[in-house]
């Protein structure tokens, strides 16, 4: 069991499961190591090799630029040990899990169609153990036979009832979400290991909500919109909920939210296609969601908890429009662009 030494900070912890990856190793101690994506992505999770031997089954990961691969640079949610490590890499007790990362294997309770490119997806834990994530946060799929793993934000809420929801989106040509489309059917098995990710719910905000999701950025958005309506801690809060998809078919989630309790007096769903051409009898807001949203907030941005997710450069735009022309300090900026 190879043991894992961050240089220069006295963290060091074991890589327990042969499958695991030097950051997923590293947060299960309970350890801070710096994330977004688990994906490689992001960049986030960089670190240098100083001793010993890894395994590096992607070394061509789109967030190692041909500088980080010429220095050497590797990424800790794409690496696994092979021997006693010594790495570089960056923590911080704002990334240290909130509830550790736990791997199990799920069976599938029910599938729908919410459009005809996403389905949700229902799964069950064994035994009913809870189901512990905040709202806002993702799991790892993968299927029993190693295809995978792939990031997927819960829906729903956590629950004492071993639930895991997810709206995930076919990606043509997509090897996991294909198979979960063309594959999975009611009683099927995958892989769970979550939760993951620091785009959660921040019950203890005072301010009100802006959600904005691209697609299937709907999935994570949902839950933070249930996670709001469903705290009675909450109760003052508003929730201004932007969705933008291409055509009119790709919106959805309205009559989920139209199901939570106050949702006349505290949701706000603004809706926008950013294809009107396909549209012909479309009367809504059309644009690209980011322009939409400094439309109709303009300088009140500053005041809001802002949670994003959906397509990268959406995720971007969208944070460079709060930054810039919305003064919104990066701490009250909550995203996940979907890699
Ligand atoms: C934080 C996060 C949350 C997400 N939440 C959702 C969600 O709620 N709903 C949803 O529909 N989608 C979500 N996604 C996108 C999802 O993870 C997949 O990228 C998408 O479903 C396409 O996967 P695929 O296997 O079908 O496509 P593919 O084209 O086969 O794979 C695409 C992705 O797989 C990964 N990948 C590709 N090659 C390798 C490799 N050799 N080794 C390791 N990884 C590799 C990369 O992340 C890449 O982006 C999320 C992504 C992230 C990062
Ligand atoms: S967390 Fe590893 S690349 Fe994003």
């Amino acid at each position: 069991m190879p043991t894992i030494k961050i240089e220069g900070t006295g963290e060091q912890f074991e890589q327990t499961e042969s499958q695991d990856c030097i950051l997923r190793a590293g947060l299960t101690a309970g350890y801070g190591l710096a994330y977004e994506c688990n994906s490689g992505g992001c960049g986030t999770c960089k670190f240098q090799l100083i001793e010993g031997e890894i395994e590096e089954p992607w070394p061509t990961a789109p967030a190692l630029s041909a500088r980080d691969i010429k220095k050497g640079r590797k990424l800790a949610c794409q690496c696994k040990a092979k021997t006693d490590l010594v790495i570089k890499m960056r923590t911080d007790p704002e990334y240290a899990p909130i509830n550790l990362p736990a791997r199990f294997e799920a069976t599938l309770s029910s599938r729908r169609d919410v459009t005809s490119d996403i389905v949700e997806f229902c799964f069950q834990a064994p035994d009913s153990s809870d189901a512990k994530f905040l709202p806002g946060q993702y799991a790892m799929l993968t299927f029993p036979d190693g295809r995978g793993p792939r990031a997927y934000s819960m829906s729903n809420l956590p629950n004492g009832d071993g639930v895991w929801e997810f709206w995930i989106r076919r990606k043509p040509g997509g090897e996991v979400s294909g198979a979960l489309f063309d594959e999975l059917r009611v009683g099927g098995r995958i892989v769970v290991d979550g939760p993951y990710g620091h785009a959660y719910l921040r019950a203890e905000s005072e301010r009100d909500i802006l959600c904005i999701a691209g697609g299937s950025g709907i999935s994570p958005m949902l839950s933070i919109a249930r996670g709001v309506l469903m705290d009675p801690d909450m109760e003052g809060r508003q929730v201004h909920f932007y969705f933008g998809g291409r055509t009119p078919e790709d919106l959805c989630g309205l009559d989920e939210l139209k199901a939570l309790p106050g949702f006349d007096r505290r949701v706000h769903y603004r809706p926008a296609i950013s294809m009107p051409e396909y549209a012909s009898d479309w009367t809504g807001d059309t644009g690209f969601i980011h322009e939409i949203v400094e439309n109709q907030l303009g300088n009140e941005l500053s005041r809001f908890e802002c949670y994003l997710a959906g397509p990268p450069p959406m995720v971007q735009a969208t944070t460079k429009m709060l930054q810039l022309q919305g003064n919104v300090p990066t701490g009250q900026i909550h995203y996940d662009p979907f890699y």
